[in-house]
């Protein structure tokens, strides 16, 4: 398993995440990353590394 998080200090709206990886992140009113999955294997896993890997403020951390 692949546990997401966010860190709201860095994050500042720039939206990558959840369009391109819709199905692991949200935004908040504020255009602010959610992660609507906290902890993911397979697809899902590939699909968090891919938004992961497109935050200018490599805000997005991912553990396994
Ligand atoms: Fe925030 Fe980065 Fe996504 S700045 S909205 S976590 S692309």
């Amino acid at each position: 398993m692949t546990h997401i998080s966010v860190d709201p200090d860095r994050c500042v709206g720039h939206g990558r995440c959840y369009s391109l990886a819709p199905d692991i992140f949200d935004a908040d009113d504020l255009g602010h990353s959610v992660v609507r999955i906290e902890d993911v294997a397979g697809e899902s896993a590939q699909h968090a590394l891919v938004g992961a890997q497109n935050c200018p403020e490599e805000a997005i951390t991912l553990t396994s």
